[in-house]
């Protein structure tokens, strides 16, 4: 059994027919070949599953696809515009901010989120609100030197 849900997808209005049981990670990678947002843990403790629905950091891992009926879902593949690269991900490129990249999806949208609500967050502030974004591979200072640069180009507050 399928039930039909009425989404918009990185500006994309669309209609789709999803299972009862199947999270919004589960639908964005395997029908609509979205493999931006990757699986960690599967049970919503590591982010880098993480996407925006209607501006605000979800695990995806976790919603249900059948939740998003008349919602905004942002993922990593819909933040460039066409070659031009979200700020944010230039401050990744410009900050060195990963090495295997494997969080790095979950990252840049959960700092999407955060600068939504908070266009100048302190480096506190940062640092409480990626509390639940893990990287492996350690860059949590250079993650935190983008989101610096990013703050400080939308007017300092530190
Ligand atoms: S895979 Fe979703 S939070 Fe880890
Ligand atoms: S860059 Fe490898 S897990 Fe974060």
């Amino acid at each position: 059994m399928k039930i039909e849900i009425r989404t918009t997808v990185n500006g994309r209005e669309m209609e789709a027919m999803v299972k009862p049981n199947q999270t919004v990670l589960e639908w964005l990678r395997d029908d609509l070949r979205l493999r931006g947002s990757v699986e960690g843990c599967g049970v919503g403790v590591c982010g880098s599953c993480t996407v925006l629905v209607d501006g605000r950091p979800v695990s995806s891992c976790l919603m249900l696809a059948t939740n998003i009926e008349g919602k905004q879902l942002t993922t990593i593949e819909g933040l460039a515009t066409g070659d031009e690269l979200d700020p944010i991900q230039q401050a990744f490129l410009d900050n060195q901010a990963f090495q295997c990249g494997y969080c790095t999806p979950g990252m840049i949208m959960a700092i999407k989120g955060l600068l939504n609500s908070n266009p100048r967050p302190t480096e506190e502030e940062a640092r409480d609100y990626l509390s639940g974004n893990i990287c492996r591979c350690g860059t949590y200072s250079e993650v935190l030197a983008a989101v610096k640069s990013l703050s400080e180009g939308n007017g300092t507050k530190q």
